[in-house]
């Protein structure tokens, strides 16, 4: 009892100590650091950063509340704060990430987001700071690659650097990511392949990788990712076929492969799944629509036009329980259109631009 009481006492003059003496002096200079290197002409963000403790009212800082070590750096261009209800703007910085965070060693989350203008690399130190669990950098100008050694932090669920310019090829390491349920890259400028063993992000629920330059095949090992919920590939240089493992998988829900070279026929799989929308828009697919539709097809967007498709529209697509958009137009698709409720409320536009449709809503056969 009597220990257990002594001990209580040091545990509260401990925190007491740290509390008076805030966060520690190398953290509080790696901020300083930081925020010297960024230039915020409107908000006056960091003026709220000053005195001793790093962790009391610092903008956008938090600490850990035992280590007493930065934890949190969350920093968004677009919020309800009344920093921005003030100003009556949204935020803009420039200037760079300065590779100080990396001392910043128990760093769990790194949001610097959404300020227009903040440029140069993202510090390839960070891939050495083993607590992040969340990076999300998006809506910057930020430029040149993903850091090679990124697939170093196991702990990372959360890798957003989507509408950048970063350049490169996906890092061989990205796969080694065991914890990242979610990848957003879209809208840069990156580069060759996808890695062929992109199955081993088994935590994935969403990759979304649209508007880059990526070339090469779809890695069938995509269909290993059980938990992939949204897999968005659109705008990109993607060729070969569908893999069509694609269909079979439990919970994928929208797969986005629009504005590529894909080749090769619609895998049947595909329109009996799980998918609800579906884009594979302007590609070079081939073949017939599948006949296979049935209770199980759900789709707000069925969206496969512009493709070199022919033969006619398969009559089990009546069987589907729900197609809201529907666009088959640019295709070489012939035949009567069938008849069916997911049909109703279909326009003109949606049989378009084929070789020999007819039936309602386009002229009679
Ligand atoms: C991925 O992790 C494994 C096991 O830690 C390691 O041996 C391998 O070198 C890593 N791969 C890359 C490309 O970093
Ligand atoms: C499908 O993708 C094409 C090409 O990127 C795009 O124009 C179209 O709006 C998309 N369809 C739907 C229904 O979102």
């Amino acid at each position: 009892m009597g220990c257990r009481w002594l001990l209580s006492v040091t545990a509260l003059l401990l925190a007491a100590a740290l509390a008076v003496n805030g966060c520690p002096p190398s953290d509080r200079a790696a901020l300083l650091a930081f925020k010297s290197a960024l230039h915020d002409p409107y908000l006056g963000i960091f003026n709220t950063w000053r005195g001793t403790d790093c962790c009391h009212n610092w903008y956008g800082v938090s600490c850990d509340q035992e280590s007493r070590r930065v934890a949190d750096i969350n920093l968004r261009g677009e919020s309800e704060d009344p920093i921005f209800q003030r100003a009556k703007r949204t935020g803009y910085m420039t200037g760079t990430i300065s590779s100080a965070i990396c001392r910043l060693g128990r760093l769990s989350s790194l949001t610097i987001a959404d300020w227009k203008g903040i440029t140069g690399e993202i510090p390839s130190c960070i891939v050495h700071l083993p607590f992040l669990r969340i990076i999300d950098l998006i809506g910057n100008r930020l430029s040149g690659e993903i850091p090679a050694e990124i697939g170093k932090l196991h702990r990372l669920t959360v890798l957003n650097i989507a509408d950048n310019l970063i350049t490169g090829e996906l890092p061989r390491s990205l796969t080694n990511l065991s914890s990242l349920m979610h990848l957003d890259l879209r809208n840069n400028r990156i580069s060759g392949p996808l890695p062929r063993d992109f199955g081993k992000l088994r935590m994935l629920s969403r990759a979304l990788l649209s508007g880059n330059r990526l070339t090469g095949l779809i890695p069938s090992s995509v269909a290993d990712i059980y938990r992939l919920a949204d897999l968005d590939l659109s705008l990109n240089q993607l060729s070969g076929p569908i893999p069509a493992s694609l269909g079979k998988m439990a919970v994928l829900s929208t797969l986005n492969l629009d504005c590529n070279r894909i080749s090769g026929w619609i895998p049947v799989t595909l329109m009996n799944s799980a998918v609800a929308n579906l884009n594979l828009s302007r590609n070079f697919i081939q073949g017939y629509i599948p006949d296979a539709f049935g209770p199980r097809s759900y789709f707000t967007v069925l969206d496969l036009s512009h493709n070199n498709l022919r033969g006619p529209i398969p009559k089990t697509i009546a069987s589907a329980s729900f197609i809201g958009h529907l666009d088959l137009s640019h295709n070489h698709l012939c035949g009567r259109i069938p008849l069916g409720s997911p049909f109703d409320h279909l326009e003109a536009s949606s049989f378009m631009y084929n070789d020999c449709l007819c039936g309602k809503p386009l002229k009679a056969c």
